[in-house]
């Protein structure tokens, strides 16, 4: 029977719209500013890139030509694109995009230019186009992520902020564009603050920039900027006669009664609703029975959605997730989860992850590994990760950077991570891959992260009532051989996201064999757990950092979690060596976090080859 809230509270989801408008305008529409949204299912419309070649400047702190003395962002510095007069002077600010070096956009900073490797801070980014706006059409500007504050401006004209660095907003620049010629500015600032999301202390490389896709998509007038196709989820589910459909449609400035048509032509769906006051047309209506997306079935249906002059096609799953007891249920049968940590770095050439062969690669690795589930850990991915994921039935762990210490305290934080969480349910919701979302890693357990969480918890429920909500906890330290995990933040959770180091930040790998633990009754994911070991260092098996060590821990490992019953995952950290700048251990870590079961360079580890049979025959942990 599932747990979740039968229906979802939609309404919810404007109430909280105005929360994080009240601090961070996300979705922002008033007179004197752009409308700033998320256009959901953008990878599927018509849109003209401007990935490519971007002039830059470095605006080091106290980045003069962002902000002002008491750091608000200045509405007349390099974001006026003006150009030195090099013969008669006065010069304009003493910058010059035009003349300035260019890196390739989407690309964060640091892996392209050596001299900004370890820069945090602001870079200016800019480049011109060519645009014709066609009458009676709206345009939007598409920016996939940047890292961590970004501040445009098109044709002199200040047009939108966004706080967050790995989810995309889209800002109208109808009102700035000219025919024919124009300029994009865009500042991107990576200083890391205690008030962010995540805050000054994370474990990996804390790259800047313009990192995913950027374009711009036209609109008509009336435009379909949110959606939300699922399988009915409530207690008459049955996966032999899963036959409705339900969910929303919003059409951005359409009045009470607009018609909304929601096609599924495989499922025989062919339904006309009409828009709510805000926009909203809600939908319930009966298809043929579904094919059912599952890792061995990832079916994906072709939905139409269409209203006014507006018409674009999703490829959506139709499943079923939720807990029953201590087990995980996908369409009515459960299922053990074979996964992987992985940070978005790109296997072979480094950087942040931001193409298909970036992609590609990724779930070639899974693949080898007999995977069928990942968690992109620590915040939202680019969305081709859960684009192939749907496509090849691999199961996803989704999480925003709440990661260990951030302000908890503080009601502007709090608003920053609701708009964090609606900005990652709001893109991926339609991804049948998706099968929960975490609100957050490895948090301290105290009163006011608690509350914090919970709230989160509940929040994430509304804006989604179809998938259970986890986090992943930090491990308990064993006493004597007992590990007690009672953090008060599992009465909020779905899943419990366990992490673990018993044998590397733990004890002695044979530690883990007398190992008792005590754990709620609710479905456990091993989250985290293994060791560092540099490809090619071998040895004895308690030799740390050889290979043959971050065997061992593993071994002890299995034989510890097929002792603990309600075990329903195994999430190894980590898929591969990633970048972090706290692991300088030099000729072993050299910058990188090397409990990867791949190295940077693709390398397999005698690790992968014990996860890759582990998971093959199915040896450790059960479904139910
Ligand atoms: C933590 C944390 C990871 C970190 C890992 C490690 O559990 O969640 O982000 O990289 O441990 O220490 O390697």
């Amino acid at each position: 029977m599932s747990r979740f809230p039968l229906f979802a509270f939609r309404h919810h989801f404007y109430n909280i719209a105005a929360v994080s408008l009240a601090c961070c305008s996300t979705f922002a529409a008033s007179a004197q500013q752009p409308l700033k949204t998320l256009l959901v299912g953008v990878d599927h419309r018509t849109t003209v890139s401007l990935n490519g070649d971007w002039h830059y400047l470095v605006d080091q702190p106290p980045a003069r030509g962002l902000y002002t003395l008491d750091g608000k962002v200045r509405d007349n510095g390099y974001g006026m694109n003006t150009h030195p007069n090099i013969s008669s002077g006065p010069h304009n600010e003493e910058y010059d995009f035009a003349t300035a070096p260019t890196m390739k956009i989407p690309g964060d900073w640091n892996s392209q230019d050596p001299t900004l490797f370890r820069y945090e801070g602001v870079v200016w980014f800019q480049r011109d186009f060519d645009f014709q706006a066609k009458p009676g059409t709206r345009t939007f500007l598409h920016i996939g992520a940047a890292n961590y504050k970004s501040f445009v401006w098109v044709n002199q004209k200040r047009i939108c902020d966004h706080e967050g660095g790995f989810t995309p907003f889209d800002c109208e620049v109808t009102q700035a564009l000219k025919p024919g010629a124009n300029f994009v500015v865009i500042a991107v600032d990576s200083t890391r603050h205690v008030d962010q999301i995540p805050g000054i202390g994370i474990d990996w490389f804390n790259y800047g920039g313009i990192h995913r896709d950027v374009s711009l998509v036209t609109l008509p007038e009336r435009f379909i900027d949110d959606y939300d196709v699922h399988l009915k989820h409530d207690a008459t589910f049955s996966a032999s006669n899963a036959d409705t459909l339900t969910g929303y449609v919003h059409v951005e400035g359409a009045p009470a009664g607009t018609s909304v048509t929601v096609k599924v032509p495989e499922a025989g769906v062919n339904t006309t609703v009409k828009t709510d006051a805000e926009g909203r047309a809600q939908f319930e209506v009966k298809a043929k029975t579904l094919k059912l997306w599952s890792p061995e079935t990832p079916m994906l249906y072709k939905v139409e959605l269409a209203s006014g002059q507006d018409t674009l096609t999703d490829d959506i799953g139709f499943r079923d997730i939720r807990v029953e007891g201590t087990r995980i249920m996908l369409n009515g049968k459960p299922i053990f989860l074979q996964g992987a940590n992985m940070h978005a770095e790109a296997p072979y050439r480094g950087g942040r992850v931001n193409t298909d062969e970036d992609v590609k690669n990724i779930f070639g690795f899974l693949k080898d590994l007999n995977a069928n589930f990942v968690r992109l850990c620590h915040y939202p991915h680019d969305e081709r990760m859960e684009r192939m994921a749907d496509r090849q039935g691999v199961m996803i762990w989704s999480e925003i950077p709440i990661w260990q210490r951030i302000s908890y305290e503080k009601p502007e934080v709090y608003a920053k991570a609701v708009a964090m969480l609606q900005e990652m349910i709001r893109r991926d919701r339609n991804k049948a891959s998706v099968i929960m979302w975490s609100v957050s890693n490895e948090t301290p357990n105290m009163p006011a992260r608690t509350k914090f969480l919970t709230d989160l918890a509940n929040e994430a429920r509304h804006l989604d009532a179809t998938r259970p909500i986890t986090s992943a906890l930090i491990g308990p330290h064993p006493k004597g051989n007992q590990m007690v995990q009672n953090d008060p933040l599992i009465d909020a959770l779905d899943i419990v996201g366990q992490n673990e180091y018993v044998g590397w930040y733990e004890g002695k790998p044979e530690d883990a064999d007398a190992m008792v633990w005590t754990l709620p009754n609710k479905p456990i994911l091993m989250s985290e757990f293994g060791a560092e070991a540099k490809f090619g260092v071998h040895g004895e098996k308690n030799q740390r950092w050889a290979e043959e060590q971050q065997v061992n821990v593993y071994e002890h490992q299995f034989a510890m979690i097929n002792k603990i019953p309600q075990v329903r995952g195994l999430v190894p950290w980590v898929l591969m060596d990633f970048r972090s700048p706290t692991r300088n251990i030099p000729k072993l870590q050299d910058g990188y976090n090397r409990k990867g079961l791949f190295s940077e360079k693709g390398e397999k580890k005698q690790a992968f080859f014990l996860f890759q049979k582990t998971y093959k025959d199915h040896t450790v942990g059960k479904a139910e």
